[in-house]
């Protein structure tokens, strides 16, 4: 028998989500941001599944060919760019759109010779000093660009270190605005906290993430209100239940020590599944559709919950994690991370289970 343990994958959800974002952005075309296996959700899965994306923004090129590969044929956008000639020969070769930010690359796309000419998008670092060129280079950088590259299209992007908080996008979509007026391209900033709070940054391309997932970039407003749903959920079941009497401690290092007779649940999810080892006592589970609060150390492959309030619970019943009723983002909060994290930490021994519209063929 396998453990009782499975990740759901909801393709309804996730085309509600995709929605929501046409919805916001309805001038916009849609980068949908499927790095990092779809943040956990199934790099092939989830393109095929969004049909109505206009491309596809990866980092790392493996997941661009892989998306070729399975005969996807709409734009990949290579996020942090090429890293050597031979990623920069693949690029070009399978029709990649690939993102230029520094000077080296500039430098490298000059000493090769190509059979096609590239689609790039050009990045400025507005701010977040991260990637890309300063305002200060961006147009003298086009413009070597433009006179020395076979260009299929070039385009203009930035990225935003605080559309989530109270810094917002003013001051580096100025910038990068201020530059655009100069040059020629299709302009790309938003990702998805700025495509919920600041219309005026969406222009021609948005780039969601962590939005079609279900899940939000902000820390002080739930995903549902923000209309979307939960894509993946994981769940398990109780594979024991124990009663300890007061002053009993569970789990490693006996942290937790019973303040009266108590039932425990032991749940079959560890940090090693991808449950996060700091999730405080009192981070929330749902059992048979109730909460109940985690308690003691999380173990490699088990939790334990107190279920003193859920006389009803047994060994065997059903156990989400997070998803369906239990919010991701409350879940990372109790272990002072972010939705993101544990979505993309979740471990690849967790079988998936797909959850398609009645009558989607794939
Ligand atoms: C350049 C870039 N654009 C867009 C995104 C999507 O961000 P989010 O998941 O917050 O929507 C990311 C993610 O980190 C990114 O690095």
């Amino acid at each position: 028998m396998p453990r009782p343990l499975l990740v759901s994958i909801d393709l309804q959800a996730l085309n509600h989500n995709f929605d929501q974002v046409r919805r916001l952005a309805p001038q916009s075309r849609v980068w949908a941001v499927v790095k990092s296996n779809a943040y956990g959700h199934g790099l092939v899965r989830v393109a095929r599944a969004l049909r109505r994306a206009d491309g596809f923004a990866v980092v790392d090129i493996g997941d661009a060919i892989r998306l070729r590969e399975v005969g996807i044929r709409k734009p990949v956008l290579l996020m942090q760019g090429v890293t050597d000639a031979t990623e920069l020969r693949v690029c070009n070769e399978e029709s990649l759109h690939t993102v230029v930010h520094s000077i080296e690359q500039v430098r490298m796309m000059e000493s090769l010779l190509r059979r096609r000419p590239l689609d790039l998008y050009l990045k400025m670092n507005a701010g977040m000093n991260r990637l890309g060129f300063p305002a200060s280079q961006y147009i003298d950088i086009y413009r070597r660009i433009t006179a020395r590259q076979p260009l299929n299209s070039i385009s203009l992007m930035t990225h935003f270190a605080d559309a989530d908080g109270a810094g917002g996008v003013d001051e580096p979509l100025r910038r990068f605005l201020e530059a655009c007026n100069y040059l020629q391209g299709e302009r790309s900033a938003a990702n998805s906290a700025a495509l919920f709070r600041y219309p005026q940054a969406h222009l021609d391309w948005v780039r969601p993430g962590i939005a079609l997932y279900g899940s939000s970039p902000f820390a002080e407003q739930s995903a549902s209100e923000l209309g979307l749903l939960p894509v993946m959920t994981l769940s398990s079941a109780l594979i024991a239940i124990q009663e300890v009497a007061q002053g009993g401690r569970v789990g490693y290092g006996g942290s937790f020590v019973a303040p009266r007779d108590m039932r425990v649940g032991v749940v079959a999810c560890g940090y090693a599944d991808g449950y996060p080892r700091h999730a405080t006592e009192g981070t929330p589970v749902l059992v048979s559709g109730l909460r109940a609060p985690l308690i003691g150390r999380v173990s490699m492959e088990m939790i334990t919950v107190d279920l003193t309030r859920l006389p009803e619970a047994q060994v065997g019943s059903e156990v989400v994690l997070w998803g369906e009723g239990l919010p991701v983002d409350e879940v990372a909060a109790c272990s002072g991370t972010v939705g993101y994290e544990l979505l993309t930490g979740l471990s690849a021994r967790v079988p998936v289970e797909e959850r398609r519209a009645p009558g989607d063929p794939r």
